[in-house]
């Protein structure tokens, strides 16, 4: 089993030296400091693990439950903290899929799961969300796609990269679809708290004995650089398992993490942090909107949820190159191509990140890209 590199990764690497000046397509709100934290953190705590449970802080995986609206639905023995929502979804799809089982993903969506189904050997198929459709998760392609010899369905929700939210109904027809073959439903929210026009949808694992639910503090907090995240399950074995691979690769987790995610999500810091980056993200992404529209040849989905969505580019101009170019003078801006998300006419446009990606400059620069693009050349 080798896992070999997904287009988003390989872009990443590629333009990680290019010292662009703004940057356009950033997931995330803006980072606090550690400064934020200090007052909370005891100079005494041993650096060791947490010497307590394997699944994490029990008073962290009290606050992920409630932040899901699981409490009294679900244990603590239901959660496992993880290196981020990237890990839990890695432990789940890797503990549950094996060669020749078929994987139901959808597209666009986040391939962590695609390319980690490729290296197992499974059967991967995509459901593909339609940009006319506003792209809203197709149910009926849903329906179709899942047999049974599916074993997992993962999606997104909020959905990387279009924004798109499920809502309740959906996410019950889902369960239904899954629980028709028995397979196991991941649903990864780890942009959950940001929904624009409706409430926060429900954590599958609160509606499905194979749900699986995985969420992190990296984006609506911004707090990637803590990897800390969670999974969360009512199976036992599921999480059991989970804990089983991950003492197999990294162990346990970072003590750091564990203890700042804990204070960051304590409900009195965790209800104004949200409100801000509720505010911030909302205010940004309106001025977005404006500036899409502004533009010719450009169009996009404005996003129900999250901090990012996709850009239609005019006919005739190719995201590799367009982003390829964008990189260069006079322009040193980076966005995300949409070849990252198997749609190669689109960009990845976003708000997130706070002053330090230099927003307003990277939208005048694309602004300034697009005009010198005419047909079909660079002027
Ligand atoms: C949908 C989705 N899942 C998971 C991740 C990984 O997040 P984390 O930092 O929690 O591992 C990302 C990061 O971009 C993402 O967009």
């Amino acid at each position: 089993m080798k896992v070999k590199i997904h287009r988003l990764f390989e872009y990443l690497l590629e333009t990680v030296e290019a010292q662009p000046e703004a940057i356009v397509g950033f997931s995330l709100s803006e980072s606090p400091k550690l400064g934020a934290f200090l007052e909370e953190l005891d100079p005494e705590l041993s650096l060791d693990w947490n010497n307590r449970d394997f699944r994490g802080l029990p008073e962290l995986r009290d606050h992920v439950l409630r932040q899901a609206g699981l409490d009294g639905v679900l244990t603590p023995a239901d959660v496992l903290i993880t290196a981020g929502a990237a890990e839990a979804n890695y432990l789940a799809v890797m503990q549950r899929l094996e060669p020749g089982d078929r994987i139901v993903v959808e597209s666009p969506g986040w391939p962590q799961a695609e390319v980690l189904a490729k290296a197992i050997g499974a059967e991967i198929v995509r459901v593909n969300r339609r940009e006319e459709d506003g792209w809203r998760m197709p149910l009926d392609r849903m329906r179709e796609a899942v047999t049974p010899a599916t074993k997992m369905i993962f999606v997104t929700n909020p959905n990387n990269p279009t924004g798109d939210v499920m809502d309740e109904a959906t996410l019950r027809a889902l369960v239904q679809i899954a629980d028709g073959v028995g397979a196991w439903l991941l649903v990864d929210e780890v942009y959950a708290g940001l929904e624009w026009d409706g409430p926060r949808a429900p954590s599958v694992a609160g509606m499905y004995a194979r749900g699986i639910t995985t969420g992190s503090v990296s984006k609506a907090l911004g707090l990637q650089g803590l990897r800390t995240g969670w999974l969360i399950c009512p199976d036992p074995e599921l999480v059991m398992d989970a804990v089983i691979l991950r003492e197999n690769s990294s162990e346990i987790m970072n003590i750091m993490g564990e203890v700042i995610a804990e204070v960051a999500l304590r409900p009195e810091r965790l209800a104004p942090a949200m409100e801000k980056a509720r505010a911030e993200g909302q205010a940004n992404l309106a001025q977005m909107n404006d500036w899409v529209a502004a533009q010719d040849g450009l169009s996009w989905v404005l996003p129900r949820a999250g901090l990012i969505g996709l850009g239609k580019l005019p006919n005739g101009l190719d995201s590799d190159a367009f982003a390829t170019r964008l990189l260069e003078d006079p322009y040193r801006t980076f966005l995300l191509p949409g070849s990252a998300y198997h749609q190669p006419q689109h960009i990845r446009l976003g708000v997130g990140g706070g002053a330090g990606v230099n927003l307003g400059k990277g939208l005048s620069r694309v602004a300034q890209a697009l005009k010198d693009w005419k047909d079909g050349a660079w002027s």
